[in-house]
């Protein structure tokens, strides 16, 4: 920031495994976004690398990275990001638009991960006429439908009641066991963090613990 050095990191180093579900804890101003950002490639470190699948995607060019990002990332925002001059169907269609499949088939893929949201009735919908709790559950759908190898979510649940919260917990953690798939997510609430194998928590930029959950719920979701 102008002349101050802010440091947002340091000393991080991290195993993070296929088909874990990692929650990062930490008070505001810790860290946790600058590490999210820096894991899903959106923002390079200044210092060290980060390697996903054996790729060194520090290394990749802008759009060999945009491409690996594609392929292999999801991301849930606290805001939902979602674009606002296209319907849920659209939105959640938009990540296929790389993968070389026709309209049709991203159509009917989208709606089959909207409908396992809960969201069949509302595909015409714009993000404007959903409630914030339909809107990230098209985020949850947009993240999944690739089937990334690797979803982050910085505080999806921040801006939603408790009851949503939960319910949008049950959704992602539901779609990462069903297809193996690996999730690292941002949350403040002790009650969605027992849905996490394993809590890293951060203080300054450093990682202060890291451990695995004993009581994880590990209950059947069906979706
Ligand atoms: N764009 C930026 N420029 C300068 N400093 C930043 C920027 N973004 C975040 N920071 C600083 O980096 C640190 C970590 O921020 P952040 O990763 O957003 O924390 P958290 O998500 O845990 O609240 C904080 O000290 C914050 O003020
Ligand atoms: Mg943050």
């Amino acid at each position: 920031m102008g002349s101050e050095l802010v440091v947002a990191l340091r000393n991080i180093n991290l195993d993070i495994y296929r088909g874990e579900i990692c929650c990062v804890f930490g008070a505001s101003g810790s860290g946790k976004s600058t590490l999210l950002n820096m894991l899903a490639g959106m923002d390079p470190p200044s210092k060290g690398e980060v390697y996903i699948d054996g790729v060194r995607i520090n290394s990749l060019g802008e759009n060999e990275l945009a491409a690996f990002r594609q392929k292999n990332i999801g991301f849930v925002f606290q805001s939902y990001n979602l674009m606002p001059t296209l319907t849920a169907l659209e939105n959640v269609a938009l990540p296929l638009m790389f993968c070389g499949s026709d309209k049709r088939a991203r159509e009917s893929a989208a709606a089959s991960v909207l409908r396992a949201v809960g969201l069949g009735n509302r595909m015409k919908h714009y993000p404007s006429q959903m409630s914030g709790g339909q809107q990230q559950r098209t985020g949850i759908a947009r993240a999944f439908v690739a089937k990334p190898k690797i979803i982050f979510a910085d505080e999806p649940t921040g801006n939603l009641d408790s009851k949503t919260a939960k319910e949008i917990m049950r959704m992602m953690v539901g779609f990462t066991r069903k297809y193996n798939e690996t999730l690292v997510l941002v949350t403040h609430n002790p009650e969605l963090a027992k849905y996490a194998d394993r809590i890293i928590t951060l203080l300054d930029g450093e990682i202060v613990s890291d451990e695995h959950a004993e009581n994880t719920i590990k209950e059947e979701i069906n979706i």
